[in-house]
């Protein structure tokens, strides 16, 4: 794993002052996987406070509570969101809850609760538990951080950071960027933030927004399977949550048609994988760039490899990394 040597200083500089993650050039993983071509980086996010990129959406959300002068937020989470919203929240001195799918792994929980976080277990799913958490923010006049609400913007705007930091390294936009797909805010935000660079005159192209996610039931990847630029509706039956792919699983992917969108919109993909393949590519990830991460955001590798295996690519491929590595109790 090094940095690109361009840009390293300039890397160097802005992490040191705590502004952006790195951009990690691939060097052996890459050949490993037949990227013999197009410069392989990965936008690692494990360099957040809390290991994930949903330190960017945790901590606008607590920046525009302070403003609105409310003194508790909410979220529903599977576990990397709660944690980030509990982080930033204990450093603002606002309150967090947090409602947890109780059936879920939550080995963060005790994170959650060390920042001083009110957890609250669910009797259900993810997206219950969002929907709960919801309805307590309304009834309780909580600030609502949960996706598919107004703060959809707020995230949008914070993910889209990614992007302008990857300009800002590469000097142009690269030709795909590949998202860990679970409710798609994250691959949106991205989106809009070069949509945004684009047309500033920033970069030279939008790149193609590429999506991983489960092969156990997503939304936004079977709504692409079928061809729909709509959501498709699925049942709680057709998805299967495991410890493994808990962040990428969704019935209800809660902005799969603004996903959906971005993807057709920049010629991207969606691209599905088993949770056996998602622990292989983290643990490949970690043994060949000594990179920590977590399985499901490996996806997002696995579907460059995809993309790849299907034609012609020209310029350099980012995947989105999250940190956090754990040892799973199966
Ligand atoms: C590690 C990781 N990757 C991907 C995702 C999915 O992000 P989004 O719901 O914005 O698509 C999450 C969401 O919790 C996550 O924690």
């Amino acid at each position: 794993m090094e940095v690109d040597d361009d840009s390293s200083s300039k890397q160097l500089l802005a992490r040191l002052l705590g502004l952006q993650t790195p951009l990690l050039r691939l060097r052996s993983l890459n050949r490993l996987l037949g990227f013999d071509g197009a410069p392989v980086y990965v936008k690692y996010e494990g360099t957040n406070p809390t290991g994930t990129h949903k330190d960017r959406a945790a901590r606008a959300h607590i920046a525009r509570a302070v403003d609105l002068g409310m003194d508790t937020i909410t979220v529903g989470t599977c576990g990397n969101y709660g944690v980030a919203i509990s982080y930033f929240a204990r450093q603002a001195g606002l309150r967090a809850v947090i409602f947890v799918p109780k059936s879920y792994e939550n080995s963060r929980v005790e994170e959650m609760k060390r920042y001083g976080a009110h957890v609250v277990f669910v009797e259900g799913t993810y997206e219950e538990a969002v929907e709960i958490s919801s309805r307590a923010a309304r009834a309780n006049e909580w600030y609502d951080a949960n996706p598919g609400t107004e703060s959809d913007e707020v995230s949008t705007e914070a993910y889209s950071s990614i992007a302008r930091e990857i300009i800002s390294v590469l000097g142009d936009a690269p030709y795909a960027v590949s998202v860990p797909v679970g409710n798609g805010t994250t691959l949106v935000g991205i989106y809009l933030g070069f949509l945004r660079a684009y047309r500033e005159g920033e970069a030279t192209r939008i790149p193609r927004l590429i999506g991983g996610t489960t092969s156990l039931g997503n939304q936004i990847a079977a709504s692409w399977r079928r061809g729909s630029a709509e959501p498709i509706a699925l049942s709680r039956s057709e998805v299967r949550e495991t410890p493994v792919n808990e962040p990428l699983v969704a019935y209800k992917s809660f902005n799969a048609l603004e996903a959906l969108e971005a993807i057709r919109v920049t010629g991207g993909r969606v691209y599905e994988f088993s949770d056996e393949d998602m622990l292989e590519m983290a643990m490949l990830l970690r043994v060949t760039e000594r990179i920590s991460s977590l399985p499901a955001s490996a996806s997002s590798i696995l579907a460059l490899k995809r993309l790849l295996a299907e034609g012609e690519v020209e310029g350099p491929l980012v995947a989105v990394v999250t940190g956090r590595w754990r040892r799973l109790k199966h």
